[in-house]
């Protein structure tokens, strides 16, 4: 099966895109698959913890050449990490001319390392630029951590149809393959009353709704749908780079038991065997 790609992405800033980078790209490496990990973002937030962990390849290809060079290649390794380089990749934007050719060769990137690996697992930043466009045309899928706030919420609308990169506005004009994986709200707090109502309100509405993970494809009740608590660990984990369910203590373990389903529910919407 040719590699799945898949952008992890929402315009909004501190939603948890790349600490779900990391926690996927290690699950998926440790279920044997083999993982290219690409990160757009200039933060470094994806590299950072996977240069820690020590597990990964990291690759004299750094992300920017996925869309400027065409012929821009990776080692063959089973874990692989294409890390950002800030300054390349902020020139980006400023060439508009190119925005074209960036987007062409990002797909046929993907296309060339289609055998090389079973997962491309791309975070991106919060800034909707080119590269989370490019980004989105090279995809199979998409995947959006939510928080539970009102302004979250509000974002939905242009996270789905924002001119230019709405995830429907892309798989309409530029990938019909794009797939929705879905929304998954993390950092979810259900001591606090803000977010019960916001969890309410995205149950509440169909046109939310049926983006929502589940765990099952007829979700009935509110259980069938996948969501990571929010837990004060997270932070220290994030930086350390420690994979979540080598760790002894009981607290990580913890976490670990909520959030392991709701990675292999995630790689099996992904046709993960
Ligand atoms: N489930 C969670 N519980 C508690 N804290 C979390 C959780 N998930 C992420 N965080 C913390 O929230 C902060 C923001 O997370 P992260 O950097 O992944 O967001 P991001 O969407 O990638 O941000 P940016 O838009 O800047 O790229 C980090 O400090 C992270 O440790
Ligand atoms: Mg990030």
């Amino acid at each position: 099966m040719p590699a799945r790609v898949v952008t992890i992405t929402n315009r909004k800033g501190g939603v948890g895109k790349s600490t779900l980078a990391v926690l996927l790209v290690q699950y998926l490496a440790s279920q044997g698959h083999r993982v290219l990990a690409v990160d757009l973002d200039v933060q470094g937030d994806f590299s950072r913890p996977l240069i820690a962990s020590g597990k990964c390849v990291v690759s004299e290809t750094t992300s920017e050449r996925v869309l400027t060079d065409p012929e821009a290649t990776v080692e063959d390794a089973p874990f692989v990490l294409m890390r950002e380089d800030e300054l390349a990749l902020s020139e980006l934007e400023r060439h508009p001319e190119l925005y074209n050719d960036f987007a062409k060769n990002m797909r046929r990137f993907m296309r060339r390392h289609a055998e090389a690996f079973d997962f491309i697992v791309i975070d991106t930043n919060p800034v909707q630029d080119i590269r989370v466009l490019a980004a989105m045309v090279s995809s199979d899928y998409v995947l959006s951590p939510i928080t539970l706030t009102k302004e979250a919420l509000e974002g939905i609308r242009a996270l789905f149809n924002d001119p230019r990169t709405g995830v429907f506005v892309v798989q309409e004009n530029y990938n019909r393959k794009l797939q929705f994986l879905g929304m998954l709200p993390v950092m979810v707090d259900e001591r606090n009353a803000v977010d019960r109502e916001c969890l309410a309100a995205l149950l509440g509405a169909p046109d939310y709704r049926k983006h929502l993970l589940s765990f099952v494809d007829e979700p009935t009740s509110g259980r069938d749908f996948l969501k990571i608590k929010h837990r004060t660990i997270w932070r220290a984990f994030h930086e350390s780079g420690a994979v979540l369910w080598e760790q002894k203590s009981g607290p990580a373990r913890e976490v670990w038991a909520e959030v392991e389903p709701v990675m292999q529910r995630i790689a099996q919407l992904m046709g993960a065997k």
